[in-house]
């Protein structure tokens, strides 16, 4: 709770019995008993192409849980009109109508629509309740709730009237004239809640691509914002080939911005194809991204190993370590490396991976095939290097990897590339080094990545990590102090990060929301 009442919506256990683990598993039952109908939507018509599409269950490919439907060139560019004439009303709603609107939203979220929100996160993204709970639950209407909570509070915010009686001052804030690309991943369904929502609570419209493995779970959200009031036309549903949108979006004069998160090499190109019209558009276009990280746990010889190995496993490993946010490279003391080795191995043996429906499954399976391909790609290079140990001085690492089917789960020995190039997987590679070159290994963590999303040292020694805060300050963009670099809370810890994990907006922050508004400043003079 901060100092202004808001606080975060609770996360529920789901003990057995409870109300809440009922309702739940009414609803994966129902939810994995039919493959659901997900047209495309445009203002409040219903769309389907002959472009057929599939969402299956990650742990089970036979599976189908959506059939959804790609937008082509020529709905786009329908979607674009449609998105644009509905901003000039709906810019026009109230700022207290619209903060309405989202509280509605969020409170259907918080209780009647709770339970489908989460069984379709389980079954569509293959997230285990909890880690479903803290996405599609309370992330999700912490989005929500909070957004609201932070453009009242700075529409209080009005400029100095020397002298109101002849001259007064006012700002307010518009929405942005033309239309908004929300481009969301799979692997947080708040996520796509957020980019899409965010800038329409700001008074523009939005087309919203939704990833194709998190299809459902973002429809429902959709239909939970027509049931609180979001009017017609101002988010439009499209699921579209990424190429498709990308070149359409980028084509039309009316692009007000691009809300994305995702890979660096999407996002570079969007911005790219932005920079090549920029003569076309009304407005530069803003452009915000989240894309990635290669995000470190340093630790120092102070630190307390039971800390280390417990927030390690949950980092690297907590939903396969498909979080933007996961652990994915350790720098450990050789002096600590046997306790920890030994810490993380058993810890890992007990953890249980399987059906993300199961409440003993600690993991499931990785998003799709191309996911586990790229991860296992990484494996077998580990397999191969040569010239590394497992146990002593030099490069260390665990690997471990799990798709529907498979499970690689024995130590590994990696390549450097491993320790600099993003898996978004559940690999963790550990580089063991020398306790006499503490300074050394910090200047490897900047170096060796284009990444700086989040970071996170342990150490008992607070002197050394306040100087450590100082010293890694260009590393991350959400950094941790004997916590692991996963689980930032909106509105608690506003999270992003700079050079190429994106855009530093920090989603979850007080500026987010303002990042998509086009203020306008008054003089009246009487
Ligand atoms: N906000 C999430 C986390 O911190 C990642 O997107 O884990």
């Amino acid at each position: 709770i901060n100092d202004f009442g808001v606080k975060n919506e609770p996360v529920y256990e789901y003990l057995k019995g409870s109300k809440e683990r009922v309702e739940l598993e009414k609803e994966l039952k129902e939810t994995a008993a039919k493959t659901e109908d997900v047209p495309i939507i445009i203002g409040d018509k219903e769309f389907r192409t002959k472009d057929v599409r599939y969402q299956v269950m990650p742990h089970n490919h036979k599976k189908q849980i959506a059939k959804f439907y790609y937008a082509d060139r020529d709905l786009l560019n329908k979607a674009i009109e449609t998105a644009c004439e509905a901003q000039k009303k709906w810019d026009m709603v109230p700022i207290p109508e619209r903060l309405r609107i989202w509280e509605t939203a969020a409170s259907l979220m918080a209780s009647q629509y709770r339970a489908k929100l989460n069984a379709a996160t389980m079954l569509g993204q293959a997230k285990t309740i909890i880690q479903a709970e803290i996405d599609s639950a309370a992330e999700l209407i912490d989005f929500f709730r909070l957004n609201a909570y932070f453009l009242k509070e700075a529409t209080k915010y009005q400029p100095i009237s020397e002298n109101p009686k002849i001259t007064k001052n006012s700002m307010r804030y518009r929405g942005i004239d033309g239309f908004i690309a929300a481009v969301s991943p799979f692997n947080f369904t708040a996520i796509g809640g957020n980019l899409a929502y965010t800038p329409a609570l700001m008074g523009n419209s939005v087309l919203w691509k939704p990833s194709d493995t998190a299809l459902l779970s973002n429809w429902v959200i959709f239909n939970i914002c027509r049931e609180a009031g979001v009017p017609p036309g101002v988010v439009n549903f499209v699921p579209a080939d990424g190429p498709v949108f990308g070149d359409t979006i980028t084509a039309s004069p009316h692009l007000a911005g691009i809300n994305f998160t995702g890979s660096v090499p999407t996002f570079t190109r969007l911005w790219k194809q932005v920079g090549e019209n920029i003569h076309i558009y009304k407005n530069f276009p803003r452009l915000i991204g989240e894309c990635g990280g290669k995000n470190y746990h340093f630790i120092h010889p102070t630190a307390d190993v039971e800390t280390v190995v417990n927030g390690t496993i949950r980092s690297a490993f907590e939903f396969c370590g498909q979080k933007c946010s996961a652990c994915s490279r350790m720098y450990v003391p050789e002096s600590l490396w046997p306790k920890i080795k030994e810490g993380l191995l058993a810890k890992r043996a007990q953890l249980k991976i399987g059906d993300p429906t199961d409440p003993q499954s600690f993991t499931s399976a990785v998003i799709d095939d191309k996911a586990f391909k790229r991860i296992k790609n990484y494996v077998d290079h580990a397999k191969k290097s040569p010239n590394l140990e497992i146990i002593g001085g030099g490069n260390l690492m665990t690997v471990w990897a799990t798709s529907s089917n498979r499970r690689l789960s024995r130590p590994k020995i990696p390549r450097i590339k491993l320790l600099t190039e993003e898996i978004f997987g559940p690999v963790l590679s550990i580089y063991v080094y020398k306790d006499n070159k503490i300074k050394e290994t910090m200047d490897l963590i900047g170096t060796s990545t284009s990444f700086a999303l989040t970071g996170a040292i342990f150490a008992q020694d607070e002197k050394f990590s306040k100087s450590a805060v100082e010293e890694l300050k260009m590393t991350a963009g959400n950094f941790y102090v004997n916590d692991k670099s996963t689980g930032s809370v909106v509105g608690q810890q506003p999270f992003g990060g700079a050079r190429l994990s994106g855009t530093n907006d920090k989603a979850g922050g007080p500026h987010y929301v303002l990042r998509w508004g086009n203020p306008q400043a008054i003089k009246e003079t009487f």
